[in-house]
């Protein structure tokens, strides 16, 4: 690569560039001043200085003892955090109107005021100069000054400047000569007490309305004057400015400044200030561009001995008529032109100032004032003043309510931009980093920030910096903090902030470092009896990897009751897990991992350790056996562990995932007896030797399945109403049995059954008759069982229950007749029909009939039985499944006998009404009857009508005697 600059060069550069950096960062306005007193037309803010600690504001026109326009001024001072109101100057005795404090000026000793239109020795208009001085808690008029050679309209005292012990007053109207309105200048030098008249100064070009002395400046030894109605070539008040230098005692014109690009009425001088080598100058009638009288000032630099145009400043926003240059001030790289005709917003002539302020090379605008009052014509920027961090603008047309220009000052806080941060040195931990810088300014003033990044960028407060000239920080993982990530390169800047501006100073330059690696994450050891095995992960390392350096682990490793180590190990960076081999058994180890970034890996390139101890344990229990002598009994037995040492305890378990069973015992013995054990079960059984100082040893295991209880026979069974019964054979160990019926093709655990002796006694109740179900039965080694801990099954047999009674079974007495309901037989899926028989006669119905009837076929006034069974078969013909038999009594109703002839001769109207009633009940009863006929199946009508007794089926009979009876 080919650098152009050499590196002493770019430092030169960046020096020049960058390092004088601009002084303040921001004006905020503090406190706007007005006069106690004030009232209308006083103009307060016409004139005003700033000194260090003291700010006199003038109110020329400010009424007294009702002697309008005779002039007062305020005086301020700043206690260190306000401008507080001190006192009012206003001449003694005088008793005329002078214009006092049309111009003010201050320093710690002395306050000056111009009466510029004083009148001296009857000559009006000839102007003042009031001295005050301070006795240290009150300003007392020392002095007037006067011109020596003063005359009427001489208007001394329009302008005042004051550097140590010199005084300069302008006398811009004086006549020089012949030329009337030349202008002179005065220079007053102190002795010690008096301020006597030492010099006139007179423009060696000047001609009449040049208003030499319009304004004054000075800076040790040089001072300037404005003559801004001075023409230059054929332009007419293009404006001049005079430089004079002292030469020990006189001061002698040295230079006359004309702007570059001077025009015609431009009026460059208005305003002038001056401070060390650098002298700015108003010029608030130049027209830029287009706008007339939007105004200029001009930056002159002083080479050591000639003054030279160095930048000329315009406003950003001017406009014409703005009159930027109608007062300017300079302090310490900073000045301040007021524009006082500027509009801000809607409002006319509110007046604007403008900061400038200097890079070392170049005089940028940093900012606009104004006041943010709403009113027109305030006239903002009349007067301006700086000095340090203060400036103050007058605004002497500004109105307090309805009382018309009373005027105010507004002073301005300018806060500096905190200086540079210089780091001295960053130092790499592992997943952090500490610093050291040099303290700016007061901690209770200031604060840090810090800026770390690899591939993101923000600041961060540093909330707590110790105190101790320099600061220590370090930055370590948090919630609040983005994490600090081991072998990364990280950019580190740091800048201090201004805590009440929050005004942050330039960064400081970065300063790089690398951290060093992170520590290995959830590092694991996994002790045996001859060896550990250790797993580890890998530690963070960047997202976006730039510098990917994890080369190797190394794992270090003693014994601890010898403390001397016994091997550093080194592995490679792809591995998770390393084995500690040979080691003894029941010893202590302290085991230490760390990530190195390289071969080598000595010092930031060897990550961080972290370390553990473990020891390993007991070897395995020997000669371990485990059975069952029945299924309810565990007998387990083990000789200790080969170890030198015995184990203080074992840790013996049982666990069965089936049962989600799981019991531990720690017991002194070799044996272990219990009795929890299920049938058929699958068990985990293991024991590990244990001692308080090494803990628990390798574990041995024994996997083992309990016996399954042996099946139980079903020797008999007998169907029932809706019921089976069973009888089945008793098995050894069962705690309980358990009936299943296959419905279709699943097992359904459908009861169960205790048992009593040898012989089991079991019953399915409510099932459906008439339907062939497998049967099953098995042992159980729990009361409750369940599929897990049932024993084999039985012998499977298909079996079937009877189907059950015809429920609520009724039958009233119709006219030689009868008629019944039931309800549809419950769990009647074998249900074929229902035989329903009475006297002589046997119905055979549907399965669906739930409504026999038989109408004017029997005898009136006569009770028959009616018997009803649901049948299996589709012919009635009843067999060992159908139900049992329900029989009730019914008498049957006699016909009413009707003798028509009783009735002839009777009412005719009756004749007719009856056989339509009768007509309509024979319809309406045909109808019901048709709609209600029971579905008969084909039935045989015995027809015998003298018996009343149904004929019953003998098989039937027989079989209704069983129906309660045990099995035996
Ligand atoms: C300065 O003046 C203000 C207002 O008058 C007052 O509150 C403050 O205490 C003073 N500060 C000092 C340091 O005197
Ligand atoms: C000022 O004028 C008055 C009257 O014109 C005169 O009496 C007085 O002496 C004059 N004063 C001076 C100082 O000339
Ligand atoms: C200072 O000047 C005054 C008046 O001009 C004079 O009276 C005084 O003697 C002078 N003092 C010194 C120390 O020169
Ligand atoms: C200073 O200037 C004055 C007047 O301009 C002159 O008389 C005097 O000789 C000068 N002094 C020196 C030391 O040059």
């Amino acid at each position: 690569m080919i650098s152009i600059f050499p590196k002493s060069i770019l430092i030169f550069l960046t020096l020049l560039f960058f390092s004088a950096k601009a002084t303040y960062y921001e004006w905020e306005k503090q406190v706007e001043l007005i006069p106690t007193d004030g009232n209308e037309f006083y103009y307060f803010g016409f004139s005003s200085y700033l000194a260090k600690n003291y700010c006199i504001i003038g109110a020329y026109k400010a009424t007294i003892n009702n002697i309008s326009d005779q002039g007062k001024a305020y005086i301020y001072q700043n206690n260190g955090t306000n401008w507080n109101y001190l006192q009012e100057i206003s001449p003694q005795n005088s008793n005329v109107s002078e214009f006092f404090a049309s111009c003010v000026a201050i320093n710690n000793d002395f306050a000056f005021v111009g009466a510029s239109q004083a009148t001296v020795n009857n000559n009006t208009f000839q102007g003042k100069v009031y001295v005050f001085k301070n006795n240290g808690s009150y300003w007392n008029q020392s002095q007037n000054l006067i011109a020596s050679d003063g005359k009427s309209n001489d208007n001394f005292g329009l302008s005042i400047a004051v550097y140590n012990d010199v005084l300069i007053v302008g006398s811009p109207q004086s006549t020089v000569g012949n030329n009337s309105e030349q202008g002179k200048v005065y220079v007053f030098k102190n002795n010690g007490t008096y301020w006597n008249e030492l010099q006139i100064l007179i423009a060696s070009d000047g001609n009449p309305n040049d208003n030499f002395g319009a304004s004054v400046a000075i800076y040790n030894d040089v001072l300037i004057v404005g003559s801004p109605q001075a023409a230059v070539g054929n332009n007419s008040e293009q404006g001049k400015v005079y430089v004079f230098k002292n030469n020990g005692t006189y001061w002698n014109q040295q230079q006359i400044l004309v702007s570059s690009d001077g025009q015609q009425d431009d009026t460059f001088g208005t305003s002038v200030g001056i401070e060390k080598n650098y002298s700015i100058i108003g010029a608030f009638g130049a027209t830029v561009d287009e706008n007339f009288a939007q105004g200029k000032a001009y930056i002159f630099q002083n080479n050591g001995t000639y003054w030279n145009q160095q930048q000329i400043l315009i406003a950003s926003d001017g406009e014409s008529s703005d009159n930027f240059g109608v007062s300017s001030a300079i302090s310490n790289g900073v000045v301040i032109i007021g524009a006082y005709n500027a509009a801000v917003g809607k409002y006319m002539s509110q007046g604007k100032a403008y900061i400038f302020q200097s890079d070392g090379i170049y005089w940028n605008q940093l900012q606009i004032i104004s006041p943010n009052d709403t009113l027109y014509g305030e006239l903002f920027g009349t007067s301006v003043s700086i000095s340090e961090n203060y400036i103050v603008v007058g605004a002497p047309d500004a109105s307090l309510g309805n009382t018309l220009y009373v005027g105010k000052a507004y002073i301005f806080q300018g806060f500096p931009e905190p200086n540079q941060v210089n780091i001295e040195n960053c130092t790499s931990l592992y997943s952090s980093f500490e610093c050291y810088w040099d303290q700016i300014g007061d901690l209770s003033t200031i604060s840090y920030q810090i800026n770390y990044h690899y591939y993101e960028e923000n600041w961060i407060d540093i909330n707590s910096p110790s105190l101790n000239g320099s600061i220590l920080y370090e930055i370590f993982d948090s919630l609040n903090y983005p994490n600090i990530i081991g072998n990364v390169e990280y950019s580190i800047q740091i800048r201090a902030c201004n805590i009440s501006t929050n005004f942050c100073g330039a960064a400081s330059l970065p300063w790089n470092l690398t951290t060093r690696i992170d520590s290995v994450k959830d590092l694991q050891l996994n002790p045996n009896q001859y060896y550990i095995n250790i797993s580890w992960s890998q530690p963070d390392v960047p997202v976006i990897n730039l510098i990917p350096k994890l080369d190797h682990y190394v794992i270090s490793y003693f014994n601890q009751s010898q403390t001397n180590l016994i091997n550093n190990i080194s592995v490679s960076n792809s591995s998770t897990s390393y084995q500690l081999n040979n080691l003894e058994s029941l010893t202590l180890y302290s085991i230490s991992i760390w990530a190195c970034q390289t071969e080598n890996c000595s010092g930031n390139e060897q990550g961080e350790i972290i370390s553990q101890t473990t020891s390993t344990v007991f070897g395995p229990v020997t000669n371990f056996t485990c059975s069952t002598s029945n299924i309810y009994n565990l007998s387990c037995s083990w000789k200790p562990p080969t170890n030198s040492q015995l184990p203080n305890y074992y840790n013996f378990t049982i666990q069965s995932s089936q049962l989600n069973d799981y019991q531990n015992y720690s017991i002194n013995s070799t044996i272990l007896n219990t009795t929890l054990l299920y049938s058929n079960i699958d068990y985990t059984i293991t024991i590990k030797g244990c001692n308080n100082e090494t803990g628990c040893g390798i574990i041995s295991t024994i996997e083992l399945k309990t016996t399954q209880l042996n099946a139980s026979n079903i020797n008999s069974w007998e169907t029932g109403i809706e019921q089976i019964k069973l009888n089945i054979s008793s098995v050894e160990f069962a705690k309980g049995y358990q009936i299943t019926l296959n419905e279709g093709n699943e097992w359904k655990n459908f009861s169960q059954i205790n048992s009593s002796g040898n012989n089991i006694y079991g019953e399915i109740n409510n099932i459906a008759g008439n339907i062939e179900y497998n049967v099953e039965v098995r042992a159980c080694s729990e009361t409750s069982c369940n599929s897990i801990l049932s024993g084999k099954p039985s012998n499977n047999i298909t079996m079937k229950a009877r189907l059950g009674y015809v429920e609520e079974f009724n039958c009233v007495g119709i006219i030689e007749g009868f008629e019944c309901n039931w309800n549809e037989l419950n769990l009647a899926s074998g249900l074929n029909g229902y035989s329903l028989s009475y006297y002589m006669s046997k119905e055979c119905l549907a399965n669906d009939t739930t409504y026999f009837e038989v109408d004017d076929d029997l005898e009136g006034g006569v009770e028959y039985s009616v018997s009803i069974q649901a049948v299996t078969t589709t012919d009635c013909f009843p067999d060992e499944y159908s139900g049992p038999i329900t029989t009730i009594k019914v008498t049957t109703q006699k016909k009413t006998v009707s003798n028509s002839s009783k009735n002839k001769g009777g009412i005719i109207a009756a004749s007719i009404i009856v056989p339509l009633f009768v007509i309509a009940l024979v319809i309406g009863i045909v109808f019901y009857i048709k709609k209600r006929e029971s579905k008969r199946r084909g039935y045989k009508e015995l027809n015998l009508k003298n018996v009343k007794e149904p004929i019953f089926d003998d098989f039937l009979d027989s079989n209704d005697a069983t129906e309660n009876q045990k099995l035996v």
